[in-house]
């Protein structure tokens, strides 16, 4: 079995964000993978990763989802040209992982998706999320998705409304449990 974390989203509970990764996660579960899902609702109630509020417990659920996973979906808003505050935070939880066997995201695939009203926002998102997921020793997927932020992107049942948009979730989705075998089949070989 392939099991596939997907966390990302906003404070906006109409989030676009997490309509983008809800629908990569939806491509994931038809390539055959378990997936489940942290969005903006979950990670909006994490405290500052080691802040004052920050008590023993906290982001356990996300954190040994993490710890079982095979490959992560991300997916973050461009915030003033770089990945948003509750992403980061969120993020900063796996430092629980470091003295683990397989390490941070060691042995992971890892489909990321930045959404922003522009471009120039939603490409430099991306390759913040390719250098964060580098330091933590995983593998970022070849298709990484920026995606527009338009309204009625998504219909109310989830659906993408746009071609471009849709293609690149699906290939998201798809290439995460693709590499999370992959690499699942080199650790064990
Ligand atoms: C605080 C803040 C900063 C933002 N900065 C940018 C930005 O620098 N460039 C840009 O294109 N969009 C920017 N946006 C727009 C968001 O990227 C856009 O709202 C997001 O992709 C979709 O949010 P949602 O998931 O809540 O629907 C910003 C939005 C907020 C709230």
């Amino acid at each position: 079995m392939i099991r596939i974390v997907a966390l990302g989203g906003t404070v906006n509970d109409k989030s676009m964000t997490e309509k983008a990764l809800r629908y990569a996660a939806r491509q994931a579960e038809k390539a055959g993978a378990v997936v489940d899902v942290f969005g903006g609702e979950y990670l909006t109630t994490l405290p500052h990763y080691g802040g004052p509020g920050h008590q023993d417990g906290a982001g356990t659920e996300m954190i040994e989802a993490v710890r079982k996973a095979d490959g992560i979906l991300i997916a973050a808003p461009g915030y003033h040209g770089t990945v948003s505050g509750v992403v980061k935070n969120a993020l900063d939880f796996l430092e629980d992982l470091s003295g683990d066997t397989r390490p941070y995201l060691h042995a992971r695939a890892v489909g990321l998706i930045a959404t922003a009203a522009g471009e120039q926002a939603s490409m430099g998102t991306l390759t913040t999320l390719r250098a964060i997921i580098h330091a933590l020793r995983g593998w970022p997927t070849p298709m990484g998705a920026t995606i527009k932020a338009m309204p009625d992107l998504f219909d109310d049942a989830g659906n993408c409304t746009d071609p471009r948009t849709s293609a690149q979730l699906e290939m998201v989705g798809e290439q995460v449990v693709m590499g999370a075998r992959s690499l699942k089949l080199g650790s064990e070989a």
